[in-house]
């Protein structure tokens, strides 16, 4: 081949490729955990609990063993029996299987019933009495702390408290030396609410294990299937190379099919007891009732201000309510996620972050609903506060913005609590973003309507995501360090197949792994074939969330394409009988420096490893890269919203959303687009509507969705997105830096500050998510705040 391949036409980096997965599942072909079905499988359903806090008196499951069609009955004594009644959590807490003392939050899993259809097992599960002896019920970090407040582990050794952990980070006393030469003092005090990533499949396993080969194989619904296996492996004690996790299509995950969930195990020990598969798949009230919640955070801070608009200083105290368990996944250094990335896009000398988990009597939470680890919070936390502190000094909201960016020049910088940023553009994007939105006009618009006496709003949220966990110095889920990897293998034709230890929810992995190995190596996407979820096959990673999949594994695929061509290049050389140095690449082809015209394409380079290689070299042309990233990787957003609140309901309605996000070389135009436009709708849903919380006997408000809304295309806003600023990650093999969160992360803040902004000059400072209609109302009628949590602190 003479002539260059043009990288767009062969679906390289930067080709908006159709992705290759929906070929299945616009056409129902896809295959989740729940279309599977394996002779002889049983099914499981589980008994959960409906007090949120009790002591057993007794379980009494004989009803239940006798209905005809019953296989196995669970109870915890039975898995205490084994030792499986607890298991270790992501934090290094415990988690109770099947609970053996008490019950903690409802919904927990009591009993386990497996029989040969799903309702019989249902049945034979209300055929199992309980007897519960209530407990006084906590629900919130106040309560968990206050004098006299029952131990709700009790179970564990030396915890005399609902404290989990009290954590700091920063400078305490050069913040208090900052404040102490401030003008002005801006507060806020806010409740990012708890909500649930809720998946549109749910969580399900099917076990297999196959008493003749001794292998365990679990179907399931994990975005991480090695954590998985590794967990397996020590709780249920088996070797791991008779234990094969398969991850088949998802249904969406967003953080919620991280951690490891009791049905999991009970489904794996009921294929071991009874030598048959055992399939359990939850249903929609027990998705989001009993797993992985998201938020439930209590953030107030301060920031000591300049006059001048300068930011001095940053302090922060977050409570956050983890649930009866500290399930939740994170690198085990910091034990409040990466909260403390809040503020790192602006130059803020010093900072200092307290924070106190606790447990009380609801489901575990904290998991990163569609971010990393935390950073939601703080990205909401830090915007909230931006306003509240432009409006204290009188400033324009963009203005105080731009003042306090890090600037493009000072790069790489080190964020107040300690990170390493080392690229962005974050002034450009908010100038773009001000001028797709019509800034100027707008606040005219404002200020004539408001003599009108009609609200309108503009609200700026950025945003910039620490993404792509690790490096490996620093991050690690209970020692695991977090890499990720990458496997190709060129067949003889120079068709390709790439496997990644991470795993696709909707993201679109099948489409935009080709795309990277197209780019390094010229060969057409459409000839590489791209899987993942199979720990028998994939090479071990750490799994997909807090957007790491590109920044890691995407790099990994870089990294093992790049070996391929090293070898490829000796091939070159053999072909064209000249030395290795002599030969030069171009996409897709190998050519002679002096000749231009003498070459060869990379497929038959990919023949030749096969059929012709060189006296000495190995044959084959494959390779696995294990790439442990220098540095996360710093997308940044600009989000701008323009709303109208009706003065009469409190309802509001968006105007105009604008995104600019910056993340870098785009693989995939179209795919990062679908993730921003999904990320908005979700940021728009928790602001606007989604509203799932406890009462005070921790009873589950909002388990259905009926209550629990998910916006439909009919509520959600259009969205303009701009992809105009561009900066490379100078550390990623491709320049890439991940998307998958952003506008999830950043939007949420746009949204509420847009509605403060139309409230602004009636004296109300905040108004908790979500901003449903009464509770605007309210805070119009009455020009006060509006929580959405009772206080939380005894010495407020
Ligand atoms: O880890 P996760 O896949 O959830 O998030 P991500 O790495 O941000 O990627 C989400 C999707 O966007 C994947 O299909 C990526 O390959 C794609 N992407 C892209 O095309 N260009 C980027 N700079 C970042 C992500």
């Amino acid at each position: 081949m003479s002539q260059a391949l043009d990288e767009i036409k062969i679906g390289g980096l930067g080709a908006s490729r159709k992705r290759v997965e929906d070929n299945r599942f616009i056409r129902g072909k896809g295959n989740y955990t729940d279309d599977i079905t394996l002779p002889g499988m049983l099914h499981m359903e589980i008994l959960r609990s409906p007090l949120a806090h009790a002591r057993i008196v007794s379980i009494d499951a004989s009803k239940a063993w006798d209905i005809p069609g019953v296989h196995l009955v669970l109870t915890g004594e039975m898995m205490a029996t084994r030792n499986l009644a607890w298991m270790p959590t992501l934090s290094y807490d415990t988690q109770a299987v099947l609970a053996t003392d008490k019950v903690r939050f409802q919904g927990q899993e009591v009993a386990c019933v497996i029989a040969d259809d799903p309702y019989i097992a249902k049945d034979a599960c209300e055929a199992i009495e309980v007897e519960y002896e209530p407990l006084p019920v906590i629900v919130n970090p106040e309560q968990a702390v206050a004098e006299g407040a029952p131990v709700i582990r009790d179970d564990k050794e030396n915890q005399d408290s609902n404290v989990i952990f009290d954590w700091e980070v920063g400078d305490a006393a050069g913040t208090d030396r900052a404040f102490e030469q401030a003008d002005v003092i801006s507060k806020l005090r806010l409740h990012y609410p708890r909500s649930h990533p809720s998946p549109i499949e749910c969580c399900g396993s099917i076990a297999d294990f196959n008493r003749a080969t001794s292998k365990l194989t679990v179907y399931m619904t994990t975005q991480a299937p090695h954590i998985i296996r590794a967990a397996v492996a020590l709780v249920a004690e088996l070797p791991e190379h008779m234990i094969r996790i398969i991850s088949p299509d998802i249904g969406g995950g967003f953080g919620n099919k991280v951690p490891v969930y009791p049905g999991y195990v009970c489904s794996i020990l009921a294929s071991i007891l009874l030598e048959r598969p055992v399939k359990w798949i939850e249903d929609k009230t027990g998705n989001l009732i009993s797993t992985g919640f998201a938020r439930d955070i209590y953030l107030d801070g301060e920031m000591a201000l300049r006059r001048d608009g300068k930011i001095l200083a940053v302090r922060m105290h977050c409570d956050s309510d983890h649930g009866a368990f500290f399930s939740d996944a994170q690198p085990s250094k910091f034990k409040i996620g990466l909260l403390h990335s809040a503020f790192a896009a602006y130059d803020i000398p010093v900072a200092h972050l307290s924070a106190r988990g606790t447990y009380s009597n609801k489901a575990p939470g904290g998991v990163a609903y569609r971010c990393s680890f935390r950073v939601t919070e703080a990205m909401f936390f830090q915007e909230r506060m931006m306003q509240a502190a432009a409006d204290d000094l009188g400033l324009d909201q963009a203005e105080f913005r731009r003042m306090n960016f890090v600037r493009d020049e000072d790069f790489p910088h080190r964020t107040p609590f300690g990170f390493l940023t080392d690229s962005g553009q974050y002034a450009k994007c908010l100038e773009v973003g001000l001028k797709a939105i019509g800034y100027e006009d707008f606040r005219r618009q404002q200020a004539s309507a408001r003599e009108r006496g009609r609200l309108l709003g503009l609200g700026i949220s950025t945003m910039t995501e620490p993404l792509g966990a690790g490096n490996s110095r620093e991050y690690d889920i209970l020692g695991i360090k977090m890499f990720d990897s990458a496997e190709l293998k060129v067949h003889m034709t120079g068709k390709a197949i790439v496997r990644t230890g991470a795993r696709t929810q909707g993201q679109g992995h099948e489409t935009t792994w080709a795309q990277i190995v197209s780019h390094e190596l010229g060969i057409p996407a459409e000839d590489v074939v791209v899987e993942e979820g199979d720990t028998d096959t994939a090479p071990f990673g750490m799994g997909t969330y807090a957007s790491r999949s590109t920044p890691v594994a995407g790099a990994a695929v870089a990294m093992v394409s790049r070996k391929i061509r090293a070898k490829a290049r000796k091939l070159a050389a053999h072909l064209l009988e000249v030395s290795e140095e002599d030969v030069e690449w171009e996409l897709g082809r190998f050519y002679v420096r002096s000749a231009p015209d003498r070459g060869v394409t990379i497929q038959e380079c990919a023949m030749a490893a096969y059929s012709n290689m060189p006296d000495g070299m190995e044959p084959g042309l494959e390779n696995t890269a294990y790439y442990d990233p220098p540095n996360l990787t710093w997308p940044f957003a600009v989000y701008i919203v323009t709303v109208e609140v009706d003065p009469e309901t409190g309802v509001w309605d968006v105007l105009t959303t604008v995104a600019v996000d910056d993340c870098g070389v785009r693989i995939n135009p179209m795919i990062v687009e679908g993730q921003i436009m999904g990320g908005l709708t979700e940021a728009y849903a928790m602001a606007n509507m989604q509203f799932i919380t406890f009462d005070a006997e921790g009873n589950c408000v909002g388990s259905n969705y009926m209550d629990y809304l998910l916006p439909t295309a009919w509520e959600t806003p259009g969205f303009e997105l701009h992809s105009e600023v561009v900066t490379p990650c100078p550390h990623h093999p491709i320049g890439a830096k991940g998307i998958g969160e952003c506008a999830a992360v950043g939007g949420p803040a746009a949204f509420v500050n847009a509605v403060m902004d139309a409230l602004s000059g009636t004296g109300v400072r905040n108004i908790d998510m979500p901003l449903l209609p009464d509770r605007v109302w309210e805070a119009i009628t009455y020009r006060r705040d509006v929580s959405g949590a009772p206080p939380v602190r005894s010495d407020d």
